[in-house]
């Protein structure tokens, strides 16, 4: 293997310097040497890499540790003599912490080596937390295997876990965890499987750390028709990538200088699979003035991209493709071909290939996940199957519970939990009430002592409590007298029963309701607001609101809740909500106020808000708002369909909207595709056409108050519809959870100016719209303290100075945009994020803009196309994988 040497190595850019720093100290690696026995010094450091392995002990709770067989051990390097087995419970995992949102490198090793004496090779399956990773047969692989992936976890924890699927024990040798730079390794979708990772050398020396600063593992390969070219200088490889130094410092030419260099893969099993390539060059030939080495790409006999390529002298260029390619029935060709002008041949230094591998299960609810470990530590309880996602894979579902499964993309939730005749003691665990969408409770036959909680009865969803055969005492809770819930609690000797019926009875019939001055004041603002909204029909009037934070005052309603509304048609019994969702099985979603539900009225599809009691500020307002919002209809407007007010249960019942929301559509979350710039003008157009027919097409006009991205939803034609619109009066939005406070709308999308005159009107609609706009344009968080200029109004602002409107664009777009309609959809994003309002334009004429932003972009559209793109400016990027091309 060649190296750098002499004086040129001093002169290292300070790019490298810096990432060589934090190599030496390993920053965010974990290294473990999986089943080291416990008597053996942890960390240690392997010799030929210099890495610091660790005990795996800490990170797994299950398994057997083991030696590969003796004769066996001198053949590989330490990490790989021992191994952890897993003979118990199907599912085994490793719980890792990561940095969510940052790309890693992530490998598992396995090596069977004989370890147990029975001869007998394992298959079982690899698990990324609750998605299939690889299925792992070691037949044949007296070497062992490997699996690697390029990955960003959605959350700060990692799960690998390995699955038994037969009768064979899972092995693991070596985890090994890599966090990387952020702008590299970029995908459409999904993450990326290595397939080969190539530097093209003669010698036989794998390079990894730390030649690799991010310890990837370069395989040297070669093949006879070529030949092979060296330099002793320094090469410079400080961009996004940074493959080795020593990787680029040999490259390949085809030895017959007019036939192009080729490498040649078939992946026939797979022949669907998409490909990302990552191509480094760097010349590395002193080349006179005559002399000149162009060459163009080819994939599949097809050129990749108009402009040929120069490589830069000793300095890297990485070539990548922004969109994954594919190949015909899982043949593929890679070629370089010198152009006419080059006198000498293509050169390529070192390669990269990886397959797109899909995650696309969610996790189950984070809150509840915490819940259910919490519980699981207060009862002490050690279950070999509860390990890795307690609802995911569903086959791998923890004993003792069962999950809401709504789609892939939407993280389930525990529905039931039966710990009975579990050994349960000390009091019913408090992080119960986590569980949010529990419909059953099963706790009998244990030995819980203490008071039946209060908690019990708010959990309006539980249908089944069994607390039979426990030592429980005190009396049971008025909250647990509840029609339609199921409550055992025979074999609970010091139970009292609960209080008089006479009084429980009257305590039924009181409704009582909480309603603060602040609502109040709302209501008499909207009063305001409609009368004078009806007088003057003007879109600039606004209304003076109360300050935030007042006091709560309480007072009880004794009146019965005679239906006021004329709308009875649309009044729904709470019997015919559970009919309709048929027992709220299917949970959609959770705004700010309790969780949505899928349901179905005389056939039609649609979304029932469940309201908890105390989301409600008032129920006055309640009715109030349900009465006017029933007369609103627009079609960007997600209509109310009907409601329910039948004593403690309150809902609402909406239109069913079947495709997310705007910001799962930019962020491509949830599974769901980003939409391109044409998609997302039309979205904007509508969504602003929902907000003007809010604004002055409605009687009286109303103020939407929550504009934002989660707030305008998809249906299956993308076409927009804005959701939640007036319920801010007498509802805390977006999750918070001041309920006295009357601050209505979202940080970050309310009105600044607001703050200072307490006014709230059309016009703070339209500065939330700009937010929205900007958020259409940037894909940039709203809010990120981690940010310089951290709201996105800032962000733009100083990036606008750059005047480089390609750096302010979503870079998931990838440059496919009409610039002009870019630029003026960003004027108009700035104009109506302007913190003064009186200088924000109405909504009627940022319909004109967009709609013409819009006609700019179609026309744009229909006479573009897309090409490879070339990125060549300074800073621009196996042992045992058996995937290696073949040359010719
Ligand atoms: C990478 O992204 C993560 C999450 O967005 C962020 O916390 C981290 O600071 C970023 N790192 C770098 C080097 O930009
Ligand atoms: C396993 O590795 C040894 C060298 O360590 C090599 O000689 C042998 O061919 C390899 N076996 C297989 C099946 O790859
Ligand atoms: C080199 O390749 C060209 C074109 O394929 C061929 O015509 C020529 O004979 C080859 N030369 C040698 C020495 O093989
Ligand atoms: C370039 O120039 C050198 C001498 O200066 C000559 O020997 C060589 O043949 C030339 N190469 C080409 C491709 O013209
Ligand atoms: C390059 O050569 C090929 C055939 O030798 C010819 O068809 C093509 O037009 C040439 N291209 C240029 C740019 O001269
Ligand atoms: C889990 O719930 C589903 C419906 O949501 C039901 O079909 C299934 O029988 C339940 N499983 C158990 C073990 O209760
Ligand atoms: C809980 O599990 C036990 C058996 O383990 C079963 O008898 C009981 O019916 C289950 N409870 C519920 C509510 O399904
Ligand atoms: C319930 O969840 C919230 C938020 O995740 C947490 O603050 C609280 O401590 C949890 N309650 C219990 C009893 O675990
Ligand atoms: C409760 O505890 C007693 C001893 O403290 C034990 O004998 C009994 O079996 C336990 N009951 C259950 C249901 O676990």
């Amino acid at each position: 293997m060649v190296r750098s040497h002499g004086i040129l190595l001093l002169i290292i850019r300070t790019l490298a310097i810096i990432h060589i720093v934090q190599a030496q100290s390993q920053q965010g690696f974990i290294s473990l040497d999986c089943g080291l026995p416990a008597n053996e010094p942890s960390p240690y450091k392997e010799e030929s890499t210099g890495l610091q392995f660790s005990s795996d002990a800490t990170f797994i709770q299950s398994g057997k540790t083991g030696r590969i067989h003796p004769t066996l051990a001198s053949r590989f390097l330490k990490p790989y003599t021992t191994l952890r087995y897993f003979p118990d419970g199907t599912r085994n995992c490793y719980n890792l912490r990561v940095e969510k949102g940052r790309n890693h490198l992530i490998r598992a090793r396995f090596l069977y080596g004989n370890y147990d004496g029975l001869d007998n090779n394992p298959t079982f399956d690899l698990y990324l937390g609750p998605n299939p990773w690889a299925t792992i047969d070691l037949h044949k692989l007296v070497n062992g295997t490997r699996e690697e992936i390029i990955h960003i976890p959605t959350s700060n924890k990692l799960q690998v876990c390995l699955v038994k699927t037969g009768p064979t024990t899972p092995v693991i040798s070596t985890l090994e965890v890599r966090p990387m730079g952020n702008d590299s390794y970029s995908t459409q979708t999904g993450s990326l499987n290595l397939f080969f990772r190539l530097y093209l050398s003669e010698s036989k020396t794998t390079l990894r750390y730390p030649d690799d600063v991010y310890d990837r593992q370069w395989t040297a390969y070669f093949w006879r028709e070529w030949t092979q070219i060296t330099t002793t200088s320094n090469v410079g490889n400080a961009n996004d990538y940074e493959p080795p130094k020593a990787a680029l410092a040999t490259a390949a030419i085809p030895t017959n200088a007019s036939e192009p260099l080729t490498l040649e893969w078939s992946n026939t099993d797979k022949p669907d699979d998409q490909y990302y390539l990552y191509r480094h060059f760097a010349e590395i030939q002193d080349l006179r003035s005559n002399e000149t080495r162009e060459f163009n790409m080819v994939w599949n006999g097809e050129l990749m991209s108009s402009d040929p390529l120069v490589p830069d002298e000793l300095e890297i260029t990485t070539i990548l493709s922004l969109t994954p390619r594919t190949c015909a029935k899982g043949e593929c060709s890679f070629q370089l071909k010198r152009t006419n002008r080059s006198t000498l041949p293509p050169l390529l230094n070192a390669f990269e290939v990886y397959t797109v591998i899909q995650f696309p299960q969610s996790e189950t609810n984070e809150n509840e996940v915490v819940a259910i470990r919490n519980i699981e530590a207060t009862y002490g309880l050690s279950r070999i199957n509860w390990q890795g996602d307690p609802c995911v894979p569903s086959q791998l579902m923890w004993d003792a519970l069962n999950c809401s499964h709504v789609d892939i993309s939407t993280p389930p939730r525990i529905t039931s939990l039966n710990l009975s005749s579990s050994g349960l003691t000390g009091n019913i665990a408090a992080a119960i009430q986590n569980l949010t969408l529990l419909e059953k409770l099963d706790l009998s036959n244990n030995n819980l002592t203490g008071e039946v909680p209060e908690f019990l009865g708010n959990m309006k969803l539980l249908l089944v409590i069994n607390l039979s055969g426990n030592d429980l005492n005190g009396s049971i809770p008025q909250s647990l007298q509840r029609k339609g819930l199921v409550l055992s609690l025979e074999g609970n000797p010091r139970l009292f029963p609960s209080g008089s019926p006479e009084k429980t009875h009257k305590k039924t019939l009181l409704v009582p309701i909480v309603a603060s001055v602040g609502s109040v004041a709302i209501l008499i603002a909207a009063l305001v607001l409609y009368l004078v909204l009806r007088k003057k029909r003007q879109p600039t009037v606004e209304v003076v609101l109360p300050p935030p934070s007042r006091p709560t005052v309480n007072v009880t309603n004794a009146n019965s809740p005679e239906p006021s509304i004329e709308t009875k048609k649309r009044r729904f019994t709470y019997s015919e909500v559970i009919k309709m969702t048929n027992n709220f099985e299917r949970v959609v979603g959770e705004g700010g106020f309790g969780v949505v539900c899928h349901g179905t009225v005389n056939g039609e599809q649609v979304a029932v808000k469940l309201l908890s009691q105390s989301s409600t500020q008032g129920y006055k307002e309640f009715k109030a708002e349900v009465d006017l919002l029933l007369r609103v209809h627009h079609t960007n407007l997600v209509s109310l369909v009907g409601y329910c007010d039948e004593g403690d249960h309150l809902a609402l019942i909406y239109e069913f909207v079947p495709n997310g929301d705007l910001r799962q559509h930019l962020t491509g979350k949830g599974g769901r595709s980003v939409v391109n710039w044409g998609i997302r003008l039309r979205i904007a157009v509508e969504a602003a056409l929902g907000l003007e027919y809010l604004h002055i097409g409605c009687t009286p006009p109303m103020v939407h108050r929550d504009v934002k991205t989660t707030n305008i939803l998809l249906d299956e034609h993308y076409k927009a519809k804005l959701a939640d619109f007036g319920l801010s009066r007498s509802f805390p939005v977006g999750g918070e959870s001041h309920v006295s406070t009357v601050v209505a709308g979202t940080p970050g999308y309310l009105d600044p100016e607001y703050y200072h005159t307490g006014r709230l009107g059309e016009k703070s609609d339209v500065y939330s719209f700009g937010i929205v706009l900007l958020e259409m344009i940037t894909n940039q968080p709203v809010i990120d303290r981690n940010r310089r200029n951290s709201h996105i109004t800032q962000w733009v602002g100083s990036e606008l100075k750059g005047g480089d409107i390609a750096k302010i664009m979503d870079p998931n777009l990838h440059g496919d945009y009409d610039s002009r309609s870019a630029w003026r959809a960003l004027e108009l994003a700035m104009s109506c994020a302007d913190p003064t309002s009186a200088r924000r334009p109405t909504m009627s004429h940022v319909v004109i803009e967009l709609k013409e932003c819009l006609v700019s972009e179609n026309s744009r559209r229909n006479t573009s196309r897309r090409t490879d793109s070339l990125s060549s400016t300074e800073v621009s990027m196996t042992f045992d994988s058996g995937m290696i091309p073949r040359a010719r």
